[in-house]
């Protein structure tokens, strides 16, 4: 089954120079293409909608602001259940409880820094692909 998802190198990635580490990975898998592929610092409105979701939680905040400390490179993966297999790629939120072999495991020590970000379901992709990248057929 053939998907398209939203990945996110957060700006700790970028700044740790990790970007070569992480696409090398999802380009290593058997039949993905990253279709789309741009470094930005992402502003509020975009951070906004992206995480609607979360207004009001606990990390809303703190998350935002650090979500917008730098440039991040986002990007369309597709391909075999690429959705379900970015975020086995990137391992649990906390990097803590990341196994060894997984980004967070191998990379990331603390939650809000946890390196990358992939949508959870084909509802969130397109939505979130929507926002990344509106023009992107
Ligand atoms: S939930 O409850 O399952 O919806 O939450 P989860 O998917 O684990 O997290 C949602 C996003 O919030 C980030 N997050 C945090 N950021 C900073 N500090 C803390 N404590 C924290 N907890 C969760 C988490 O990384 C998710 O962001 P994305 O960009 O999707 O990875």
């Amino acid at each position: 089954m053939s998907q398209r998802t939203l990945v996110l190198l957060k700006p700790d990635a970028v700044r740790r120079g990790l970007i070569g580490e992480i696409v090398g990975r999802i380009e290593r898998k058997a039949g993905w293409t990253i279709s789309a592929m741009e470094l930005r610092t992402l502003d509020r409105a975009t951070l906004e909608r992206h995480y609607a979701e979360h207004v009001g939680r606990p990390f809303y905040e703190p998350l935002l602001e650090f979500m917008a400390s730098g440039p991040s490179v986002a990007m369309v993966v597709e391909g075999e259940r690429v959705i379900e297999g970015v975020r086995a790629l990137a391992g649990p939120t906390d990097p803590i409880a990341a196994a060894p072999g997984s980004i967070r495991g191998d990379f990331g020590t603390i939650v809000r820094e946890n390196l990358v970000h992939a949508s959870d379901s084909e509802e969130s992709a397109e939505r979130e692909l929507k926002i990344f990248f509106p023009s992107h057929g």
